[in-house]
């Protein structure tokens, strides 16, 4: 009877701590194990820029004339930050990065434990390196620009990603690194074709861990405290269905934005998302990461 009564609390203490190392730590800082990746990881997106800087991670030219942007920032989220941007890109730019994009795709690939692999299952689409031309280097500026021109910051080089019927990108993080050195503390999803004509069905970006906002009211004039504007969120996010989480609408030259990382250098769990299947049409989408670096 005395020996059941002290096995039992440690059979429970034991088994509990395997479920929470199974779970991957939920709550602990990422860089307390440094090098690993999140349980739910399947890879990066490419090579982190650490291997070669100048080869992969830019500034743009500071003396380029760029165009003033147009865009309209919605936030969606402070905690993480999320923003929706709509119009990010002009008209004119998005057909530009298209057409300079259409002769260079390859298979894209994943990056695990610094090897580079291919694994539809988890990812199938291809991408375009885009050569660092003029609106190549106001989209890099003017990403820059958005963030308050952050210390210590570059842009990682621009791929365009094109997902055909049945592309998509399983979850996974875009942290990239967990070091409190350097880390790809923010990212854009930036969509150059999207829902209507000549676009795609489908391929709408996924955060599971993140509520839909309460879709009541029309945010419209009944004096209410709280009345709520959720319903206005239909125009970017999929209001439809019972889908985990929040779903965005790909709809060219717009973009999503978000925040990797906390201030004190640990990723946000919320953030895990996914390039939902294409179901018609093709998909091009364009990620802007911003990579820190501590000097
Ligand atoms: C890194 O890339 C630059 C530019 O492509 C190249 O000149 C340099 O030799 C590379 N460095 C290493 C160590 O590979
Ligand atoms: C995707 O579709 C484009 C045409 O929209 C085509 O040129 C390309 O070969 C397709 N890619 C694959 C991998 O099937």
């Amino acid at each position: 009877m005395s020996s059941f009564r002290w096995r039992t609390p440690l059979e429970v203490a034991l088994v509990s701590t395997i479920i929470y190392v199974l779970l991957g730590a939920p709550g602990l800082p990422a860089w307390i194990w440094p090098g690993t990746t999140p349980a739910i990881t399947p890879g990066g997106h490419q090579a982190p820029p650490t291997t070669n800087r100048s080869d992969s991670l830019v500034n743009p030219d500071p003396n380029l004339q760029c165009p003033e942007h147009n865009y309209r920032t919605h936030i969606f989220s402070t905690t993480p930050l999320i923003v929706y941007i709509d119009d990010f890109l002009s008209p004119e730019e998005t057909a530009h990065l298209i057409d300079i994009s259409a002769s260079n795709y390859q298979p894209s690939t994943l990056f695990t434990a610094g090897h580079e692999t291919l694994d539809p299952t988890i990812r199938l689409s291809e991408k375009a390196l885009l050569p660092r031309d003029p609106v190549v280097q106001c989209l890099e500026t003017r990403a820059l620009a958005f963030q308050g021109w952050p210390a210590h910051t570059a842009i990682e080089r621009l791929w365009t990603q094109r997902y055909n019927v049945s592309g998509h990108y399983a979850h996974h993080y875009d942290w990239s690194s967990n070091s409190r050195t350097q880390r790809r503390v923010s990212t854009f999803m930036v969509y150059l074709t999207g829902r209507g004509e000549g676009g795609c069905e489908g391929g709408g970006t996924e955060f599971p861990r993140i509520a839909r906002p309460p879709l009541v009211g029309g945010g419209g004039g009944d004096g209410k405290v709280g009345g709520g504007g959720g319903s206005k969120w239909c125009e970017f996010i999929e209001c439809e269905g019972e889908g985990e989480g929040v779903t965005f609408i790909p709809r060219a030259g717009s973009a999503v934005f978000w925040m990797n990382f906390d201030g004190e250098g640990r990723g946000y769990k919320e953030t895990i998302h996914a390039g939902l299947p294409v179901t018609s049409g093709t998909k091009i989408g364009l990620n802007i990461w911003s990579w820190y670096q501590a000097e």
